[in-house]
C-alpha cells in the first residue's frame, strides 16, 4: 500500500480527525433527520457492520434480499463519510426513499447533530471492551489506507490510551453515549460481548426496542446469516470487493472473538493499560467483560 495517500489526523473540536469525515461539516451539522431514521453509533471496531447487517435483514430483507450487489455500506450509509469518488453519506441519505434510513456513524456524542435528538429519532449505540478494539483497530488501520498510518504496535496502544486515535478517546466515546442514555429514552445499548455470547438474546431486546415482531423462522434466518463464519464469505459485508483495503495484510472480518488482546498485549502493556483504564474510566458507572 503507498502511504503517501494515507490522511493525517488533525484536530477537530478537540478530536483526531481526518478530512474524510470533517469536510462535509457543515452538511453533516445542519442534516435534516426524518422521525422514523434509526442511527446506528459506535466507536471504530465495535461490531458496526454487524448490526448494521442485522437491521438490514430486519427491515429491508423483503426488498433488498435479492439485490446481492448492495454492499452493506451501501445499505448503511455513513453520515459523515466523504470518501474521494463517492458521494458524501448526508447527500445519500438525502436521496433515499426507504423507511426507515439506518444511519451509521462514528461520531462522539457531543458531534451528533441536533436534528436527531429533536426529532427524537432511535439511537442503538454498540460498545466493545477496549482491549479488544484497540487490537481491531490496530490490524484495520494497518490494512486501510483510507486511516493514517498505525506505526507499530507499541506505540499504537500509547496512542490509544492518550486519546489520539481518529475518532478520539475510546473512554470519551463511549462514557458520553453511556451518560446520554440515562437521560435519552429512545438509545438502546449493547454490548459487542453480549452478542457474543447470546446473539438470540440480543437479537430479542433489539426487537423489543424496535417495536418489531420477526418470525421464529425469520429470526432464525437472520441469527444464520449474521454468524461470523457466514458473513466473512458474504461479499455484501466482508468488504473483500473494496480496493483500498489489503486483505494480504488482514481481512475485515478478522477473528470476531472476545479476549483476542490476549494473543497481542505482554503482560507489562496489560498492567499499564489496566492503570490507565481505572483512571479514565472512574468517573463512569460503564462496564465491560474482557472475556467471556
Ligand atoms: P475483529 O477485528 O476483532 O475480528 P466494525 O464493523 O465496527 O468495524 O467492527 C469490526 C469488528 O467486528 C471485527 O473484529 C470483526 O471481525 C467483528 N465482527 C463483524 N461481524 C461479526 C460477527 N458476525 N460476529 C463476531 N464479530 C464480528
Amino acid at each position: 500500500m503507498d502511504s503517501r495517500n494515507r490522511p493525517e489526523l488533525f484536530d477537530f473540536h478537540g478530536v483526531p480527525m481526518t478530512r474524510e469525515y470533517t469536510e462535509n461539516w457543515v452538511d453533516v451539522q445542519n442534516f435534516k433527520a426524518r422521525p422514523d431514521d434509526i442511527i446506528i453509533a459506535s466507536y471504530p471496531k465495535s461490531g458496526n457492520t454487524w448490526l448494521s447487517y442485522i437491521m438490514d435483514l430486519l427491515y429491508n430483507e423483503e426488498t433488498r434480499g435479492r439485490e446481492k450487489s448492495l454492499k452493506i455500506f451501501q445499505r448503511v450509509h455513513m453520515l459523515e463519510s466523504t470518501f474521494h469518488l463517492l458521494e458524501p453519506g448526508t447527500e445519500m441519505l438525502n436521496k433515499l426513499l426507504i423507511s426507515p434510513r439506518l444511519i451509521k456513524t462514528h461520531l462522539p456524542v457531543h458531534f451528533l447533530p441536533k436534528s436527531f435528538w429533536d426529532q427524537n429519532c432511535r439511537i442503538i449505540y454498540v460498545a466493545r471492551n477496549a482491549k479488544d478494539i484497540v487490537v481491531s483497530y490496530f490490524n484495520f488501520e494497518r490494512m486501510t489506507i483510507l486511516h493514517p498510518e498505525p506505526g507499530d504496535w507499541s506505540s499504537y496502544l500509547h496512542r490509544f490510551m492518550e486519546g489520539k486515535l481518529l475518532f478520539g478517546s475510546w473512554y470519551d466515546h463511549v462514557s458520553g453515549w453511556w451518560r446520554r442514555k440515562q437521560t435519552y429514552p429512545h438509545l438502546h445499548f449493547m454490548f459487542y460481548e453480549d452478542l457474543i455470547e447470546d446473539t438470540k438474546g440480543e437479537l430479542d431486546k433489539l426487537c423489543s426496542f424496535l417495536g418489531l415482531s420477526p418470525s421464529d423462522e425469520d429470526k432464525e434466518e437472520i441469527l444464520h446469516k449474521v454468524h461470523f463464519d457466514e458473513m466473512k464469505k458474504n461479499e455484501v459485508v466482508n468488504h473483500a470487493t473494496v480496493d483500498t483495503m489489503d486483505f494480504k495484510i488482514s481481512p475485515f472480518m478478522r477473528k470476531g472473538k472476545v479476549g483476542d488482546w490476549k494473543n497481542h498485549f505482554t503482560v507489562a502493556q496489560n498492567e499499564e493499560f489496566d492503570k490507565v483504564y481505572k483512571e479514565k474510566m472512574k468517573n463512569s458507572t460503564l462496564c465491560f467483560r474482557t472475556e467471556i
